[in-house]
């Protein structure tokens, strides 16, 4: 039905389409040879243990918050040189973080992922859990973080709703959306988790972030002729009258 196009849609996109970024393993992925990172050069899959895996997954998504992707990717190489797994961070000093966040503000991410780092080492053995509820008890890591880690990394079922995906879930089903509303947020979270994939709950919730960047975008009007679930939405045909009357000149 719908839900099942939906799903079969946009993964069927993110194969084809997705960015090759230093922390996607593809572990529960089909990758396109010809895929390509930032730089021009194939993209190379990542080979990593479910643990190591897992705190690449947290590093990014904690830059990525208030980051875009791109400029994300860049300081992600340099902390994971720096810092390969989570046992040589939580031995590292608040001094040395800084000095690889600098530029990247909100420096209480960085102090968090330092916190978060130490607590795992400390109180769990130097393991990460593998579920979202076990992964909120992490400084620093909300729903958002814990369902990212949980989806992407543990193939847990669990949606990921970040702004992005609040608009694309208000538009696919004309709701008025305000991200900045918590009420807005949990009715989205809802629809969300009643959507997202359980075969590639981790694939599905990058293609949803990755369609509200790239696709359906917060500048307008948003690309709708390149999006794959298209013919499910219900603001489509409002968006193509507005281009089509020469709205997007006004
Ligand atoms: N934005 C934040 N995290 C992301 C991810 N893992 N994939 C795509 N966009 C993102």
């Amino acid at each position: 039905e719908e839900v099942v196009q939906i799903r079969r849609n946009l993964l069927d996109w993110y194969d084809r389409n997705h960015r090759i970024l230093p922390w996607r393993r593809n572990k529960h992925s089909k990758r396109e040879a010809s895929a390509r990172d930032g730089e021009g050069n194939p993209g190379a899959p990542l080979d990593l243990p479910d643990q190591q895996f897992i705190y690449y997954v947290w590093v990014c998504e904690v830059m990525s918050q208030q980051t875009q992707v791109p400029r994300a990717a860049a300081y992600f190489k340099r902390w994971i040189a720096k810092w390969p797994t989570v046992q040589a961070l939580a031995a590292a000093s608040q001094d040395e973080v800084n000095e690889v966040w600098a530029g990247l503000g909100y420096y209480r991410r960085a102090r968090f992922l330092l916190e978060g780092a130490q607590y795992i080492q400390r109180d769990l053995g130097g393991a990460f859990p593998t579920t979202s509820q076990e992964l909120q008890k992490i400084p620093g890591v909300g729903a958002y973080t814990g369902n990212a880690m949980a989806s992407i990394a543990c193939n847990q079922p669990v949606a990921v709703v970040d702004a992005n995906v609040v608009r694309v879930l208000a538009r696919l089903r004309r709701l008025s959306a305000d991200p900045r509303s918590g009420a807005s947020v949990k009715l989205h979270a809802l629809l969300a988790n009643a959507l997202v994939d359980p075969d590639r709950p981790g694939d599905f919730n990058q293609a949803m972030m990755e369609l509200g960047a790239t696709v359906c975008t917060v500048h307008q009007p948003p690309t709708c002729q390149d999006c794959p679930i298209r013919n499910q939405c219900q603001a489509v045909a409002v968006v193509e009258q507005f281009v089509s009357d020469g709205g997007d000149r006004a």
